[in-house]
């Protein structure tokens, strides 16, 4: 592996449903050792607070610190970022990143990033994703999709995103929410290569591949 390999992976949350997706993804990184740069909206401080009545901080430190506790990693490295900060590194193409994952995505994220407009640091994070080629998984949430919407996903595929949205399967046999969970974030960072954990492939009925 080349220094690619080892250049730090960016993890956007947005203020759509489903944070803790990406409490867990968080918590898989970490645990795995990687160096995970942090980006949550103003958005997903909002829908965190909503949903699981968590105050999340908005400054880098406190962030840290709080993501640490929450997850209870030591390991990896974990930098947290302002949600409006676009002078932070990976606001630019010359910091080396090896890809973005934005879990989960709001439909009013989708839509800048797909206008090429950048009001925050995510979505400049995305477009600097676009810009340098490098790998961009979007994790859309949103139930129905609208024209809009599809239309949105439709120009970010073709300008090289991929689209991978948190949708649920049952071959895997789940027993839990927490089952479910696991699923979705390691089947996401399948998209982008990484193995976040053990993942029950369909083998094909009975077992069998084929
Ligand atoms: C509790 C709650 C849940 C929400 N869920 C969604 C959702 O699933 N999808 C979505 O597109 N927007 C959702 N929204 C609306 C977005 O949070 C809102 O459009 C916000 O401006 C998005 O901000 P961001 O794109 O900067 O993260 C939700 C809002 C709240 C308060």
């Amino acid at each position: 592996m080349g220094v690619e390999a080892r250049a730090p992976l960016v993890l956007a949350v947005s203020g759509a449903s489903g944070q803790p997706l990406a409490e867990r993804a968080l918590q898989r990184l970490l645990e795995a050792g990687e160096q995970v740069e942090l980006i949550t909206s103003r958005g997903a401080i909002t829908v965190w607070q909503a949903e699981l009545g968590l105050q999340v901080p908005g400054e880098p430190e406190a962030q840290e610190q709080f993501w640490r506790r929450r997850t209870g990693v030591s390991s990896g490295v974990l930098r947290c970022h302002r949600w409006n900060d676009q002078a932070a590194s990976i606001a630019s193409g010359s910091c080396r990143t090896r890809g973005m994952v934005i879990l989960p995505a709001s439909m009013g994220a989708v839509g800048r990033i797909a206008a090429g407009v950048a009001t925050d640091l995510l979505e400049r994070c995305a477009d600097v994703h676009l810009k340098e080629g490098r790998p961009l998984v979007i994790c859309p949430r949103e139930l129905p999709w609208n024209l809009v919407h599809l239309r949105n996903l439709t120009t970010l595929a073709e300008a090289g995103a991929r689209i991978a949205p948190p949708v649920p399967a049952w071959y895997h046999q789940p027993r839990s929410l927490e089952d479910m969970v696991d699923f979705l974030v390691i089947r996401i960072f399948d998209v982008l290569g990484d193995e976040l954990g053990p993942l029950q492939r369909w083998q094909g009925p009975g077992g069998r591949s084929g």
